[in-house]
C-alpha cells in the first residue's frame, strides 16, 4: 500500500530523483482509483466547474462546492495527498476572507493543503494563510480564474519581459511561504528557469519537462473529455470504454439478453412459479 507523501517529503524532491505526480480529480470514485495507483498526490482543482459542473471557466465555483468535492475525495484518498483549491473570490481583496476560506477548505474539506492561483496581487494573502499554518502551493502563469483578463486560457510569459516578470512572481510567491509551485502554460525555458531559481520545486502543467513535478487532469488523461489542451496526453480512451459498454447494456436490455438467471434471484415461492428456462 502507498504511503501519504508529506510537505517535507514533497519539498525535499527539489534537487532529488523522486518526481511527484499529481492529477486533478473531484470524486470519492475517482480517488478511490488514484488512491490505488503510484500517483502521490490529488488535485481538487476549481477546474470542477468544468469537469463536474458543466460551466464553461472556473470562475463560478465557490467555496462550498470546493469543500464538498474535498470532502469526498479525501473519503476516496486516504494514502494521496490531496490539495484544495481556492476558488475565484475566495480572497481577493481581504486578508481576514483569505483566512477564513483557506480555514474552511483544509479543516472542513479535510485537505492537506490550499493552493492559490495568481500572480503578484496574491502574494500577500498566500503570505497570510502560510502565518495561519495552511501550507500553500502556488499557482502561476496561466491562470484560468484571471483568463478574462488574459483574453482567454493562453499561455503566458511569451515576451522576454513577461518571462522576466514570471520569474520574479514565482520568486515573490516563494518569498510568501508557498511550499509548492504550480507553473501553468508557460514556455519550456521559462519554467526551466523558474524552476532552476526557486528553493521550492515547481509542479509543471503545460510548462515542460524541466519542473520538479508534473500534474495533469484526470478526465483530459484518461479520455472522458472530447478535447484535451496540447499539453495533456492520453492515458486510456474511457470514453469510448464506457459508451461502448453502455451501448451493450442498452442492447442486451432491449433483446432481452439482460438480465438471464445468473443476474436474477431465482428463489421458487408457491404461486410465483416461472417457466422461463433462462
Ligand atoms: O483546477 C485545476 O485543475 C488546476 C490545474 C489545471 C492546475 O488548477
Amino acid at each position: 500500500m502507498k504511503k501519504k507523501i508529506t510537505v517535507p517529503e514533497i519539498m525535499a524532491t527539489k534537487n532529488s530523483d523522486k518526481k511527484v505526480s499529481m492529477v486533478a480529480c473531484y470524486d470519492f470514485m475517482s480517488a478511490t482509483l488514484v488512491n490505488l495507483s503510484k500517483v502521490d498526490m490529488i488535485l481538487v482543482g476549481d477546474s470542477l466547474g468544468m469537469n463536474m459542473l458543466g460551466m464553461k471557466g472556473t470562475v463560478g465555483v465557490t467555496v462550498d462546492d470546493m469543500v464538498y468535492h474535498i470532502k469526498n475525495v479525501v473519503k476516496g484518498a486516504p494514502d494521496t495527498f490531496v490539495v484544495g483549491d481556492m476558488p475565484f473570490g475566495a480572497y481577493n481583496g481581504n486578508i481576514d476572507k483569505a483566512i477564513e476560506n483557506a480555514t474552511r477548505i483544509f479543516a472542513e474539506g479535510g485537505c492537506d493543503c490550499v493552493k492559490m492561483e495568481g500572480g503578484m496581487n496574491t502574494v500577500p494573502y498566500i503570505e497570510a494563510v502560510v502565518k495561519a499554518g495552511i501550507p500553500v502551493m502556488g499557482h502561476i502563469g496561466l491562470t484560468p480564474q484571471t483568463s478574462a483578463m488574459m483574453g482567454g486560457f493562453k499561455v503566458q510569459g511569451k515576451s522576454r519581459e513577461a518571462a522576466d516578470f514570471l520569474v520574479e512572481t514565482a520568486k515573490a510567491v516563494e518569498k510568501a511561504g508557498a511550499f509548492l509551485i504550480n507553473l501553468e502554460g508557460i514556455p519550456v525555458g521559462v519554467a526551466k528557469r523558474i524552476t532552476e531559481e526557486l528553493k521550492i520545486p515547481t509542479m509543471g502543467i503545460g510548462a515542460g519537462k524541466y519542473c520538479d513535478s508534473q500534474d495533469l487532469v484526470w478526465p483530459d488523461i484518461m479520455g472522458v473529455n472530447d478535447w484535451i489542451p496540447k499539453f495533456a496526453k492520453k492515458y486510456c480512451d474511457l470514453r469510448t470504454y464506457i459508451v461502448d459498454g453502455l451501448n451493450q447494456f442498452a442492447d442486451d436490455v432491449n433483446s432481452g439478453a439482460f438480465p438471464t438467471k445468473e443476474y436474477s434471484y431465482n428463489t421458487v415461492v408457491e404461486g410465483y412459479e416461472v417457466d422461463d428456462e433462462e
